[in-house]
Parts: structure tokens; sequence; C-alpha cells
């Protein structure tokens, strides 16, 4: 059976769902295409010249890898002629980039993380690219868009997605009804559907999280932990096992592919420090997807998707895969 490319799913979204507006359309295939070309310059690593760091840093103190840099100005470069943007935002900038005038500008604003496990680029590993979609306040003459307008409750996207740039490049998205995967055929350089209206499997007895980090968790996150390492000689009677990829991207792929549990918990030694992850284009971008393939995203105590942004970079600590694992954290947390 000859199989859909995304440029097909679009097209039938827009004809029969009504659901996609021609704008938004246009920035799903540019930010596509722009995931192919990030896909390309990953592959050519030493060859490239995309490997190692910068001396700068980023709005999050950390040290800016080449790749960070690059694959953030293409999305930028392809992203503010089409006249479907107002604005964009993302993890490498420290204020918004709002689309220059000598383009239109469009009902829509991107947000996204351009290289996401940025610490695997250099050995090979697995990374990504996370996207979100927001709606632009309504155009007022003479007025830009400004950084509040971003700050929607991740309810409010419109769309999104990830590119996972492994031993497949693949592009997972949601525009709101369900979540569909697009594999990279590179012999056309097409985005091919290979998976649609994809649900987390149940019960897969698979949690990811950084194990070093165990002096940062709550009680109940030790406890969380704690039952799952213990297996069979533990309450819940069976073995679990253990993946961390140092790219969120890779280990929600797999969660969404095969089940299991995500977390990067609060740091609750340090107050003022909520969490590593990014609200805005790392949690809400997730939890859209975990959501509309019937899994769950959470803070500990509230859904990831209700949580209202106070800053572009605010940080969270996150729960996501399995509704059921994630629920026996967070009621751990009520007790
Ligand atoms: P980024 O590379 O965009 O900063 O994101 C890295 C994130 C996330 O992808 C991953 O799950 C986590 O950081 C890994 O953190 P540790 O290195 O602390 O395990
Ligand atoms: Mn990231
Ligand atoms: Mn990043």
């Amino acid at each position: 059976m000859k199989r859909k490319t995304l440029t097909q799913f679009l097209i039938e979204q827009q004809r029969e769902a009504g659901t996609l507006q021609p704008q938004l359309r246009l920035l799903i295939e540019v930010v596509a295409r722009s995931c192919k070309a990030i896909s390309h310059s990953i592959s050519k690593g030493a060859l490239g010249g995309v490997l190692g760091s910068l001396d700068s840093e980023n709005v999050q103190g950390e040290v800016q890898k080449k790749l960070d840099v690059i694959a953030n100005e293409m999305l930028l470069e392809a992203n503010e002629w089409g006249g479907h943007l107002a604005a964009m935002a993302s993890e490498e900038m420290e204020t918004i980039h709002l689309v220059p005038n000598r383009y239109p500008q469009g009902e829509y604003l991107l947000l996204f993380d351009p290289i996401d496990g940025s610490s695997n680029i250099d050995v090979d590993l697995s990374v990504g690219t996370i996207f979100s979609v927001l709606r632009a306040p309504a155009r007022v003459e003479g007025k830009d868009v400004v950084e509040d307008d971003f700050l929607q409750k991740g309810e409010f996207q419109v769309a999104a997605g990830y590119a996972v740039y492994g031993p497949q490049t693949i592009l997972v998205l949601t525009l709101g009804a369900g979540v569909h995967e697009f594999t990279l055929d590179r012999e056309i350089g097409s985005w091919v559907m290979t998976d649609t209206d994809m649900k987390i499997p149940a019960g897969k007895r698979e949690f990811a999280i950084n194990m070093s980090n165990a002096r940062q968790w709550s009680p109940a996150v030790h406890r969380f932990i704690d039952d799952r390492v213990a297996g069979t000689q533990g309450v819940l009677g069976a073995d679990y096992n253990m993946r961390w990829t140092g790219s969120m991207v890779a280990d929600v792929h797999r969660i969404l592919k095969r089940g299991g549990v995500f977390l990067y918990p609060r740091d609750v030694t340090k107050p003022g420090k909520v969490g590593k992850l990014r609200l805005m284009y790392e949690g809400n971008p997730m939890a859209m997807l975990m959501e509309q393939a019937g899994g769950a995203a959470s803070d500990g105590e509230e859904r990831i998707m209700t949580i209202s942004p106070t800053a572009l970079h605010q940080r969270v600590g996150l729960i996501m895969g399995d509704p059921a694992e994630v629920e026996a954290l967070t009621s751990a947390y009520r007790n």
C-alpha cells in the first residue's frame, strides 16, 4: 500500500478535517523542512564542522554547542519570510525574535528547542528538535508581539511535535487530533507516514530518570523509584527496566512506541530551582503529545498543560508517559 507523505497528510487535514488553516500547514511544512536540514548537518558530524562547543553560554547558563546555534539559525531563517508567523522564541535566545517588518506577519507563534539532548551531539547519540505552536494575538497596527503574548498555557497550543535524529530520522506531530509519525526517506527527501493515531502502550515496566540526581528527589519520588528498583522483591511484585538517554526527545519517543514513564523531577534541595526542563518549549509540547497519545504529563502536582506561565524560560519538574505511572507518582505527592 502506498504510504502517505507529510504534505499529503497536511493537505487532507486542511481539506477534510478543516482543522488545519493554510498558515499552520505552511508552518508545519517549513519546520519539517528545517528538521531535514538539521538532520543532514548532524549526520555530517566532524566532517561538517558541527561538533564541539562555543565559548558562549545561552540564557539557561549552559555552554552552547555549535549545533545548538546552527539549528537555531536554520529554524529562524526558514520561518521568518513565509508570512505564517508573528514571532519566534527559542531555548537558545534570551528574548523573542520578531518577524522582520520586510516580511508579512502571520497568525502564529513558534517556540522551539532547536537541539534537545545537546550533550549527546559529540558522542554520536540521539538528539532531537522540539517545537510548539501558539496563536498570536489579533494583529493591532503598529503594535508588535511581546514576550507576554507567548505566556499561554500549554492547553492553548494548536500544534506540537519533535524530530528525533537517531538511527532513523523521525518526525512526530500532533495538530490536536491524534499523534502521527513520519520517517524521513532520504532517497526522495520526503517525510513518509509510518504510524498514525499513536497510543502509549499500557503497563510497560520501564522508567527513565537520571539516578545520579537521587539526592535532589522528594520522598515521593524516592518511594516511586525504590518500589520499581525492588522489582519482584518489592510491593509491586514485578521487575522494572531503566533507560536514560540524556535526550528527552529520544526517551519520549521510546515511551510513545513501547510505553513507560519519564521523570525529571524538581530539585527539592533548591527551593528556587524547580527543575531542569523548560515549560514553554520542552514541557508543553511533550505534554500535548503525551495527552494526545492517551498519556499524562504533570509537574507532580498539576497537569503541565494547565500551568500558567510567568516567564519564557521558566523551568518545571516533569513526569510524563503511561498515565497509570504518572498517577502513581502524583497520588504519592498528594499523600
Ligand atoms: P537540552 O540539550 O535542550 O538542554 O536538553 C537536555 C535535557 C533533556 O533533553 C534531557 O532529558 C536532560 O536534559 C538530560 O539532563 P541530565 O544531563 O541532567 O541527565
Ligand atoms: Mn532540551
Ligand atoms: Mn536544547
